[in-house]
């Protein structure tokens, strides 16, 4: 990734959690902690492909990663997890309420940004590209939650939960760079394909670092899934084809809320040849995605193929 276009955008973030109380406090603890900024960097990637007047995109790169930040807020506390970006999360550190409060602090903000973007009639396509993503992703969570309690998930359902709930976004972020490039109907339909193909992927493969990463490295508990008992697209093959006494075992330990680092580690080997599957879905998603951007020029592509091979090999 290339750290001058980073380096902007996290300045761009920095104006606009800026005061000096509990609440931005709480905001700032996660949005200052590192992340990998990926949603407002493909959003520039994006706008890169035919324009480079950068000053006139970053307010709507951020307005993507200040929602992400808001729903990663309200996700910790949902998902019952205690670490995100290598500390603790906004929830254990400030409790409940004060991390509910700091999401919406951030949601708020991202539209802020939006009214920060010079050209009205731009500014007016990218609200309805959030507010639709906003949507997506309540859909999503809501999905992600009720499969919890569902005995079967079919893959069909898994992949539309994913699209909602990460891929949305991901996609809103590169449709707005597309917006603020002003780009033709052929080139917005090149980028919706290229970033629903990455949207779904970059889901897929949480879903697998959750598994297999280090955590240290994770920045996030490795393990969660599991102990929530989430249908990841690991957990729905593992159950249509292990046989039936390493299915049972399995089914024991999803959703184990005492679940103890060994459990975790067996369940892991009974999952290996679905993480395979898992990997193999993701290779083919990224063959479309970067066939998808064939239409743009040679050059100006190549950091968004770069990005999409970054998605399935990242270990963070
Ligand atoms: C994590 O997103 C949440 C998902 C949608 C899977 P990222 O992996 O982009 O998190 P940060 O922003 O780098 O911390
Ligand atoms: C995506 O799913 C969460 C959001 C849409 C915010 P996860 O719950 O798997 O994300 P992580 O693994 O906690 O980052
Ligand atoms: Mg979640
Ligand atoms: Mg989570
Ligand atoms: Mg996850």
């Amino acid at each position: 990734m290339d750290r001058e276009i980073l380096s902007l955008i996290d300045e761009e973030l920095k104006k606009y959690v800026n005061k000096n109380n509990k609440l931005y406090s709480a905001a700032n603890h996660l949005l200052l902690s590192g992340g990998k900024r990926l949603r407002p960097y493909l959003c520039v990637l994006v706008y890169k492909l035919k324009k480079d007047n950068l000053s006139e995109v970053l307010p709507a790169a951020v307005s993507v990663e200040l929602i992400h930040n808001y729903t990663l807020i309200h996700d910790d506390i949902m998902d019952n997890d205690d670490l995100r970006r290598g500390k603790p999360t906004v929830h254990k550190v400030y409790g409940n309420a004060m991390a509910i409060l700091a999401g919406d602090l951030l949601y708020a903000k991202a539209f802020e940004a939006v009214a920060n973007i010079k050209d009205n009639r731009k500014a007016h396509e990218v609200l309805k590209i959030l507010a639709d993503a906003c949507v997506y992703v309540c859909e999503g969570q809501a999905m992600d939650m009720e499969f919890e309690e569902k005995d079967s998930v079919s893959l069909e359902e898994y992949l539309d939960m994913i699209r909602k709930k990460t891929g949305a976004l991901i996609e809103a972020a590169a449709k707005i760079g597309a917006v603020m490039g002003d780009f033709n109907d052929e080139e917005m339909k090149a980028i919706e394909k290229y970033a629903e193909n990455i949207g779904l992927t970059f889901q897929i493969q949480d879903d697998v670092l959750d598994l297999i990463a280090d955590e240290e490295k994770l920045g996030k508990p490795v393990g969660s899934d599991i102990r929530e008992g989430k249908k990841t697209i690991i957990i729905i093959h593992a159950l249509s084809t292990l046989e039936e006494d390493k299915k049972n075992r399995l089914k024991s330990l999803l959703g184990k809320k005492d679940i103890t680092k060994e459990e975790i580690g067996e369940a892991i080997e009974i999952l290996r040849p679905s993480i395979e599957y898992a990997k193999n879905l993701m290779e083919n998603k990224t063959i479309e995605a970067i066939d998808a951007l064939k239409i743009f020029d040679k050059d100006r592509r190549k950091p968004l193929e770069d990005l999409a091979k970054f998605i399935i090999s990242r270990c963070y």
